[in-house]
């Protein structure tokens, strides 16, 4: 059986900007992945790091969008985002302090889920709205 890829599983929500943004966590998260397998705990430190923050910025300009346009759910979206980077945190001094344990290798395998959830869900629900506030993409502020 051919194993679909983290590409398959992870589709445009039609915003460049959010778009671009999950492409680059998704390779950020890809190369965490090989370093995990590999058994590379000093890789995996520094692209478990490089894709926390990765996401920060991510999730900085997605709340951006959302205050921007007064989005409806803002609340339950930025929740999510919380408990996701406060358990990345946990996951991250883990690693740090005790190196790839059961509980890294858990975090790593439902980090892969838990994005393509939110991106499928939470953010598909944030572009629709985006795009109906400006009617088209094209037409979204640069900042
Ligand atoms: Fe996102
Ligand atoms: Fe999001």
């Amino acid at each position: 059986m051919v194993e679909a890829s983290f590409e398959d599983e992870y589709p445009a929500v039609g915003i460049p900007r959010m778009d671009e943004d999950h492409a680059k966590i998704a390779m950020a998260l890809r190369q965490l992945i090989e370093a995990v397998r590999s058994d590379d705990t000093t890789a995996a430190k520094v692209l478990a790091r490089a894709l926390i923050e990765r996401t920060i910025e991510h999730f900085f300009l997605e709340k951006g969008l959302m205050e921007e346009i007064s989005f409806e759910f803002i609340e339950r979206h930025r929740l999510a985002h919380q408990d996701f980077l406060t358990e990345a945190q946990r996951a991250l001094e883990e690693l740090t302090e005790r190196g790839l344990t059961v509980d890294c290798l858990r975090w790593t395998s439902e980090t892969m889920a838990w994005f393509r959830n939110h991106v499928r869900t939470e953010d598909l629900a944030l572009a629709r709205a985006l795009m109906l506030r400006y009617g088209h993409v094209a037409q979204l502020p640069k900042s």
